[in-house]
C-alpha cells in the first residue's frame, strides 16, 4: 500500500510534492482552533496499517508541536502501522549546551518530546554544531537530507564569478562543499555573537578575490544580523553587494528589511520553509531519505 502524507496547516505545498516525489496518496487532516486557543485535530482518512508521515515545518515551533503531537498520537491510536514526521526545518537545535546556570538545553529536551511521539524523523540539514549527528539526542531514526546540492546549482544558474562566503566558523562544513559543487572558491569568516541581535563579524582580507560575486551561506537566516553585518562588512572591503542565501529563511519580523537596509538585493533560501525568498526546491532531496526509511523495515 502507498504510504498516507498529511500535512499539517503551512504544508500543504511542500506536502504535495513529497507526495508526488514518493508516489504516495495525500491524507487529509483537518486542524482548527477553538475560541479558546485549544487545538482541534482530526485525520480523515483511514490510516489503519498504513505507513503514514506527517508533514510539519518547525519553525515558530510553540504555535505547531500540539497539533502535531495530537495528530501523531492519534495516527498511531487508529493503527497505523508506523507514523513519521518529516520536518524540512527542525527546531531547537541551536540551544546545544548550557551556556548559563540554570538554562534548559532544549535540543535535547525537544528531541525527547518528538521521539516519543513518532516512530522516524526526516530533515534538512538540521544545525549540528556540537553534536555531530541527530542520532545522539533523538532516540528514533532520524535522517538528514543536504540542500548543499540545489544551493550549489542555484548558484552555478544565476551568479557569475561567485565566491562563496560562510559568516561563521560553523558555517563552514556548508560553504566548503557548496564551493567544490559550485566549481567556486570559498572563504570563511569570524563570528562573534554577543546576544540575539548583537554579532561582530571578521574577515580575512579579500582583495585577491576582487572581480567575484560574494554568496554568503549560512544554514539559518533568523534575525538576519549575521548576514547583515557581514554584507556591511564586505562593502566596507569595496566587494560588490553579497547575494545571501541559507538552507532555512526563518525570518524573523524585520529580517529582510534590515536586509536590504544592508545594500542586499538578491536572498534566497530554500523551501524547507516557505518564504517569499524560497526559490530552490529541496523536496527531491527529502524525498529520497523518507523513501530509505520507508524501505527499512519496521521493527
Ligand atoms: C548560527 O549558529 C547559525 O548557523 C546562524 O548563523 C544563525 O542562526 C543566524 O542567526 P541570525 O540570522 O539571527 O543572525
Amino acid at each position: 500500500m502507498k504510504p498516507l502524507l498529511f500535512a499539517l496547516p503551512g504544508n500543504e505545498a511542500f506536502c504535495a510534492r513529497l507526495t508526488d516525489a514518493l508516489g504516495a496518496e495525500a491524507g487529509t487532516l483537518e486542524y482548527r482552533r477553538f475560541p479558546d486557543g485549544e487545538s482541534y485535530v482530526r485525520l480523515r482518512s483511514d490510516v489503519g496499517a498504513r505507513e503514514v508521515a506527517l508533514v510539519c515545518t518547525l519553525n515558530s515551533p510553540n504555535d505547531k508541536v500540539l497539533a502535531l503531537l495530537f495528530a501523531a498520537r492519534t495516527a498511531k491510536e487508529l493503527g497505523a502501522a508506523r507514523v513519521g514526521l518529516v520536518a524540512p526545518y527542525l527546531a531547537y537545535m541551536r540551544q546545544d549546551r548550557r551556556f548559563h546556570d540554570g538554562e534548559a538545553v532544549t535540543s535535547v529536551h525537544f528531541a525527547a518530546l518528538l521521539s516519543a511521539a513518532v516512530d522516524w524523523l526526516v530533515t534538512v540539514d538540521p544545525h549540528l554544531h556540537r553534536r555531530r549527528s541527530l542520532g545522539e539526542i533523538y532516540s528514533v531514526p532520524a535522517k538528514a537530507a543536504s540542500a548543499a546540492p540545489a544551493l550549489a546549482a542555484w548558484i552555478r544558474a544565476n551568479v557569475e564569478r561567485p565566491l562563496v562566503i560562510g559568516p561563521d566558523a560553523e558555517s563552514e562544513q556548508w560553504a566548503a562543499e557548496i564551493a567544490a559543487d559550485a566549481e567556486a572558491p570559498y572563504a570563511v569568516l569570524t563570528k562573534t555573537r554577543r546576544g540575539d541581535r548583537d554579532v561582530e563579524i571578521q574577515a580575512p582580507p579579500l582583495e585577491r578575490w576582487r572581480g567575484r560575486r560574494a554568496v554568503l551561506i549560512d544554514d539559518i537566516i533568523s534575525s538576519a544580523r549575521t548576514m547583515t553585518v557581514a554584507a556591511r562588512m564586505l562593502s566596507g572591503q569595496g566587494m560588490p553587494e553579497p547575494v545571501c542565501a541559507g538552507v532555512h529563511g526563518v525570518l524573523a519580523p524585520g529580517a529582510l528589511d534590515a536586509l536590504r537596509a544592508a545594500g542586499v538585493r538578491r536572498i534566497v533560501t530554500t523551501n524547507t520553509i516557505a518564504q517569499e525568498t524560497s526559490a530552490i526546491d529541496v523536496s527531491a532531496a527529502v524525498a529520497r531519505e523518507v523513501q530509505s526509511i520507508l524501505d527499512e523495515p519496521s521493527s
